[in-house]
């Protein structure tokens, strides 16, 4: 019958993976994506390159598909993706003409949010919040083991809501939305603002040049306990909080989430936002305040969910 791939498109980059029933990846190919005013063809042909060496000559069952943009109710298109070239785009029969397989199509958050439920830390929870910390913020909303659609298929999209009127511009189009605040793009800002008026060993891996300074440099920066580093997660870590009490006031969920790239800090990222989430939440003295983990599967998460949309029972 052949082997089902996951494949997660993001603002950076392309992951896939073979995934088995219980969620264990056996193979996986990486790519990069040409960002947000690149070539849609390009980001076509990056998703079919990394699931063909994914499937490594392997028939095809099934390719389950987790992208980093809004995806139409019935799962066919791309209707808009901040971080990607797509609008409108009917990823879903591209790919299946291209790979000769079926295709389902979701959200990246919300891919993420089902592996988590299913093998991962919110398993066993009625009620979640998914947050993916990438280039941007994806989010998703489980109840009761099934994601929250919404008429357009584009509830959960946290990362724009507005939290500072005015604020910085967002991919999106508008300002101050949430993942200008809280994100890897958000990580870089900060590191780059603060290495401006302190020592910091960003300047040695940056070779002197802020513009070269990257996510996954910040993050081993603070493992070294860097200051710069350090003050950068701390601040990307005290708005996940505050974002996260509004999500929690509004929603009221057993457990929130944390994946993407920049949940592989750690405690580094999550202690700030539970402090901030324990100051901001209403009422945080007369109820239990939802725990904060980091996703069990980490930045594979959206890769393993999307191909549930494959072996798993529902499709949504
Ligand atoms: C997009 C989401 C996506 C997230 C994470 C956001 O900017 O609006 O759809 O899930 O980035 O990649
Ligand atoms: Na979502
Ligand atoms: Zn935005």
């Amino acid at each position: 019958r052949g082997v089902v791939v996951g494949v997660d498109i993001g603002g950076t980059k392309v992951l896939a993976g073979v995934v088995d029933e219980a969620g264990v990846v056996s193979s996986t190919a990486l790519r990069t994506t040409p960002g947000r005013r690149g070539v849609t063809r390009q980001a076509e042909d990056a998703l079919v390159e990394a699931v063909l060496e994914a499937a490594g000559g392997q028939p095809l069952a099934g390719v389950g598909v987790a992208a980093a943009g809004f995806v139409d109710p019935a799962g066919d298109r791309v209707m808009f993706a901040p971080h990607l070239p797509w609008q409108g785009e009917p990823l879903r029969e591209l790919l299946q003409d291209r790979l000769g397989c079926p295709v389902l199509l979701d959200n990246d958050a919300n891919c993420a949010a089902r592996a988590e439920g299913h093998h991962g830390a919110a398993r066993g929870a009625r009620s979640a919040l998914m947050i993916t910390m990438g280039t941007g913020i994806g989010g998703a909303v489980l109840l009761d083991g099934r994601v929250l659609r919404g008429a357009n298929g584009m509830a959960g999209e946290f990362g724009h809501m507005q939290v500072v009127p005015g604020g910085q511009p967002c991919e999106c189009g508008k300002t101050g939305c949430w993942e200008q605040y809280s994100s890897g793009n958000a990580l870089v800002r900060n590191a780059r603002a603060l290495m401006a008026e302190q020592p910091s060993v960003l300047a040695e891996s940056s070779g002197g040049r802020p513009e070269r300074v990257t996510g996954p440099m910040v993050t081993s920066a603070a493992e070294e306990g860097d200051l710069v580093a350090r003050q950068a997660f701390a601040s990307v870590g005290d708005w996940l909080g505050i974002g996260t009490a509004n999500l929690v006031a509004a929603l009221d969920p057993e457990v929130v989430v944390v994946g993407g790239g920049v949940s592989a800090a750690g405690d580094k990222l999550l202690d700030p936002a539970r402090a901030a989430l324990r100051r901001t939440l209403v009422g945080a003295a007369h109820r239990r305040v939802p725990d904060l983990v980091a996703a069990t599967l980490g930045p594979r998460a959206g890769m393993i969910g999307a191909a549930l949309l494959i072996s798993g029972q529902e499709r949504w």
